[in-house]
């Protein structure tokens, strides 16, 4: 184990859990898992996607053919619900359903619609709280999602709003997709974008808002080795101090 990573914390003689904590949150397309994953590796963090873990549920209720805007319907599937998390051998994070290894099905494009249905079930969300701080529980951890410093981990170590304009969002997703032999206007893509954001921020439970202390990264006008650079710095520094 690295020096200064001993998880036990010793105070006068009393043994104190302490695990470091990083929530990084932001609206889509800010490039949160992509950097927080490479910033992870970096500092030997585990890093936990929580946006995979609603997706989970969100194949579960597709998979049992509910609607996933009625909670009616959505609510009795938590009972039983058999979800797991592993990292393979690369690190990469792994879902588990039933047993049944689901992290590329989770990646299907119905699936991102109906977790973000599922994520706005006050029971769903409740549901899967202790899931998640069990990781920051367990782990020196970078976690990423909508609520991580507001909700899951209101004491995290260090907080960071990444954003980035949504014109400058549009422009990578056009460009990604572009890569990808797909095209997309970016007038469309930019639309898309900023009814994400309205609805992310303006849902009733858990809404996507910066934590009063969370430092704010914005990486509009950065590349993606400087907003990594920016991120490491805002958190060897919290982490310092
Ligand atoms: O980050 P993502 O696109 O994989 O997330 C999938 C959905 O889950 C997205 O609609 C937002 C929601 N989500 C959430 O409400 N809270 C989180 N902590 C993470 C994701």
């Amino acid at each position: 184990m690295c020096p200064g990573c001993d998880p036990i914390l010793r105070h006068g003689g009393i043994s104190v859990e302490k695990y470091r904590s990083v929530a990084i949150d932001g609206p889509a397309g800010a490039g949160k898992s992509t950097l927080a994953r490479q910033a992870a590796r970096e500092l030997g963090f585990l890093y936990v996607d929580t946006g995979a873990i609603y997706r989970t549920v969100a194949l579960r209720v597709l998979r049992a053919g509910a609607d996933a805007s009625d909670p009616a319907q959505v609510v009795p599937l938590l009972e039983g619900l058999d979800i797991r998390m592993d990292y393979g051998p690369d690190g990469e994070q792994r879902m588990f359903l039933g047993g049944e290894d689901v992290s590329r099905a989770i990646r299907e494009n119905r699936v991102s619609g109906l977790a973000s249905q599922v994520s706005a079930i006050p029971e769903v969300r409740a549901f899967l709280l202790d899931f998640q701080r069990r990781q920051a529980r367990e782990h020196d951890v970078i976690m990423d999602g909508r609520d991580i410093g507001t909700v899951v981990l209101p004491n995290a170590d260090v907080k960071v709003f990444l954003t980035a304009a949504p014109e400058a969002r549009a422009m990578r997703r056009v460009k990604d997709l572009e890569a990808r032999g797909q095209s997309a206007g970016f007038e469309t893509v930019l639309a898309e974008i900023r009814e994400r954001d309205a609805r992310d921020e303006n849902r009733p439970v858990a809404p996507l808002r910066r934590a009063e202390d969370a430092v704010l990264l914005d990486t509009s006008e950065l590349n993606l080795a400087q907003s990594l650079r920016a991120l490491l710095d805002i958190i060897e520094e919290r982490l310092r101090g």
